[in-house]
């Protein structure tokens, strides 16, 4: 069963296949694979809100000549306390995969467990590796190749920092992850981190540690969960705004990314995302193409490497 559950689950070559397939992709605007999906269906399960995953993941379905289906918590028995084993069981009889958007990470894991058909994670409080996917497509797309970009994220250690954090290991990017020594990427990953050989990640509480970036992330301060306490996050993490004082130090071409939704005038400024370094809407449009690839090497349609 091809799940696509996290980045640190799949090797470099798997995930070269995914970027390389959605790349090409994009630049034949999806007509080699057409019908693709002809006949498959996709469950779209949300336990929190979104705008990018869920259109972008309709829309791949559709353009691949797929169908999709989304189920809201709100909407469905899931807010009523039907558990998620129970949903895999049935989904799996209606669909043929299925991404879930939630909060415990274990939820996912369950999903996987329980549903027979491939599972694909659309984020939750650990990771969001479509995200990065479509990261890694976009830093490619600009420069070419991943090769020797060094990559720094400042903000809060989440879920976003967490996938970053697996794909610069998979990829052997050079990166910095700076946060304040109470937000850094939980210890489960520095202790996977720690095992991992010849990798190239760093950590930094110092916001100057952009110092000669090829690509600057942010991401918000407060992430859906982490609403109690948010002005305490906001004070903390206000040294980390990406501002054109912080950019300026970064490489001359240096480009900024986040993932959106922006809280303009808390982790970013509109003179940075609105500026020319920044390619957060060619980021979010990329979610569609590689989310198109992700789908194709789940029902296994694409090449092995
Ligand atoms: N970046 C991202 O996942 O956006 P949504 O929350 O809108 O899906
Ligand atoms: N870190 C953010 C990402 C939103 C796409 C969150 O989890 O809310």
């Amino acid at each position: 069963m091809r799940h696509f559950l996290d980045l640190d689950l799949l090797n470099a070559e798997t995930l070269g296949l995914i970027l390389n397939a959605a790349l090409k992709e994009k630049r034949e605007r999806g007509f080699s694979k057409a019908s693709a999906l002809a006949g498959k269906s996709l469950a779209l399960v949300f336990e929190k809100n979104s705008t990018r995953t869920r259109i972008s993941f309709q829309a791949a379905m559709q353009q691949l000549g797929g169908q999709s289906f989304v189920l809201d918590a709100g909407t469905s028995q899931l807010g009523r306390g039907e558990t998620i084993a129970d949903t895999a069981r049935v989904l799996s009889r209606y669909v043929d995969a299925i991404m879930l958007r939630t909060d415990e990470h274990d939820k996912l894991e369950d999903m996987a467990r329980f549903a027979s058909v491939p599972v694909i994670n659309g984020l939750t409080d650990k990771s969001h590796p479509c995200q990065i996917m479509a990261d890694l497509m976009t830093v490619q797309e600009h420069f070419g190749s991943l090769k020797d970009r060094r990559v720094v994220w400042l903000g809060d250690g989440n879920n976003v920092a967490v996938s970053w954090v697996q794909a610069a290991v998979a990829f052997g990017i050079p990166m910095t992850v700076s946060t304040p020594a109470s937000m850094q990427i939980p210890q489960e990953v520095q202790d996977w981190l720690a095992n991992q050989g010849g990798h190239q990640v760093s950590f930094s509480e110092d916001p100057g540690a952009v110092a000669g970036a090829d690509v600057v992330i942010a991401d918000t301060w407060v992430s859906m969960g982490d609403e109690a306490d948010a002005e305490q996050r906001l004070a903390t993490l206000a040294p980390y705004q990406v501002n054109e004082a912080c950019m300026s130090k970064a490489s001359a071409s240096a480009v900024f990314l986040h993932c959106l939704p922006a809280h303009r005038g808390e982790e970013v400024t509109d003179g940075v995302i609105d500026g020319p370094q920044s390619l957060v809407f060619d980021e979010a449009e990329n979610r569609m193409h590689i989310q198109k690839a992700i789908l194709l090497w789940c029902f296994g349609l694409l090449d092995e490497a």
